[in-house]
């Protein structure tokens, strides 16, 4: 969507993979359940904590913020548990410096039963921009898909003309047999009309869960409607970041992030923030891999060898012709294997002579000629930068 919004993948922090609908805020579940409280506390630790610096700007309620029927038209929060409104909590985030996102449906219902945005885009649209919200996620539960078509634009176009700038993520492909791949069009559309869409399965707190989203992904090659689709504007969502939630190991960790970054996806996080790993946040504020993710020339990277196997390689062209290439060791016997790329394996620039950069590591590993050869322990994965060299370069 040509909107000026979302020249690169949007960052940030979303309420769902964590704090899914708790509502229930007492005892036990008042750290963790969808409140203004929850929002107000994370939004003080993006900011202070160095999230904020280190570019995850949005904060998003997901689903559970409103009650189930309207007042006068309008949505409403719930006013037990977000008490001084959206616009408050809107101008609470402002005043931090971040952005605010929130969530809704195209349906009549979202995907927990609450009030969906469905005969009332207009109304609901500038409901949105009246709170001053920055994002919308707009979810595709209780629609017809052949619905989809047609209101995903148009609520796009309702958002437009409240003249505020608001990021529009659309989950339609998600809800298509096809994930909009064999197309219909759908894809298309998506561009035109969308910030970025979520086109799988949702995610869930375990290797597992990654290994099925990228699987999905692996499939692709440069030439693929889904890879092609991705760009400044206009991005694939493959859904939250785990990291620093119990699922992962921290190889495992470094893995999703390091492909949802060569991905060029929205690199939201769900995870508590008042109580993270230093493991984790080293992880997410990992400066060089967020440089890959966000790289201008906004290309999305997909597997280059060994995709139907254990010893996968990944790579992404980056501005200014350097390649991001990840190694990834699927295996889980034994300690790890060694993986060797030709550079003639990659399909968009042939390096003959490169420097390479471990981005983990944060370490230059050297100069090397035609291929690099590493070794990845299992489950693990390493994430390398590669920029040509020279002959000269070699010598000294
Ligand atoms: C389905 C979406 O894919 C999830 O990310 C989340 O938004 C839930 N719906 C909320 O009900």
């Amino acid at each position: 969507l040509d909107n000026g919004l979302a020249l690169t993948p949007p960052m940030g922090w979303m309420t769902w993979q964590r704090y899914r609908c708790e509502t229930n805020c007492s005892g036990e579940g008042a750290q963790r359940c969808i409140n203004e409280d929850l929002i107000k506390e994370m939004a003080d630790r993006m900011a202070e904590d160095g999230w904020l610096d280190a570019g995850y700007q949005y904060i998003n309620i997901d689903d559970c913020w409103m009650l189930p029927e309207r007042a006068e038209g309008r949505l409403v929060p719930d006013p037990k548990r977000f008490p001084s409104g959206m616009a408050a909590l809107g101008e609470y985030i402002h005043q931090r410096g971040l952005k605010f996102g929130t969530y809704g449906d195209i349906g009549y219902k979202t995907c927990q039963g609450l009030t969906g945005f469905h005969d009332h885009f207009e109304e609901d649209a500038q409901t949105l921009a009246d709170w001053k919200v920055d994002y919308i996620k707009v979810d595709g539960c209780n629609e017809n898909q052949e619905d989809m078509a047609r209101d995903y634009p148009a609520f796009g176009a309702a958002l437009n003309k409240t003249g505020r700038p608001i990021v529009y993520s659309c989950s339609w492909p998600a809800y298509m047999p096809h994930h909009c791949e064999k197309t219909d069009g759908c894809m298309n559309s998506l561009i035109q009309h969308c910030n970025l869409w979520r086109n799988f399965d949702d995610v869930a707190d375990s290797w597992d869960s990654v290994k099925s989203i990228t699987n999905f992904w692996k499939r692709l090659n440069s030439s693929d409607e889904m890879v092609q689709s991705a760009g400044p504007g206009h991005w694939n969502d493959p859904d939250m970041l785990l990291v620093g939630g119990f699922g992962l190991s921290v190889s495992e960790a470094q893995s999703q992030f390091a492909l949802w970054s060569l991905f060029a996806a929205p690199l939201f996080m769900s995870n508590d923030l008042r109580d993270i790993s230093q493991e984790a946040r080293d992880i997410l504020q990992n400066r060089e891999v967020i440089a890959v993710n966000q790289d201008p020339l906004g290309k999305q990277g997909f597997c280059v060898a060994g995709c139907d196997g254990n010893l996968r390689v990944w790579a992404r062209p980056l501005a200014g012709g350097d390649v991001a290439v990840i190694f990834q060791n699927l295996g889980f016997a034994g300690d790890g294997d060694s993986i060797t790329l030709p550079t003639s394996t990659l399909p968009f620039k042939t390096f003959r002579i490169f420097k390479a950069r471990d981005l983990f590591a944060k370490k230059d590993l050297g100069i090397f000629r035609e291929e690099l050869t590493l070794y990845v322990h299992v489950s693990s994965c390493r994430m390398i930068r590669i920029s040509a060299a020279t002959e000269q370069q070699i010598m000294v």
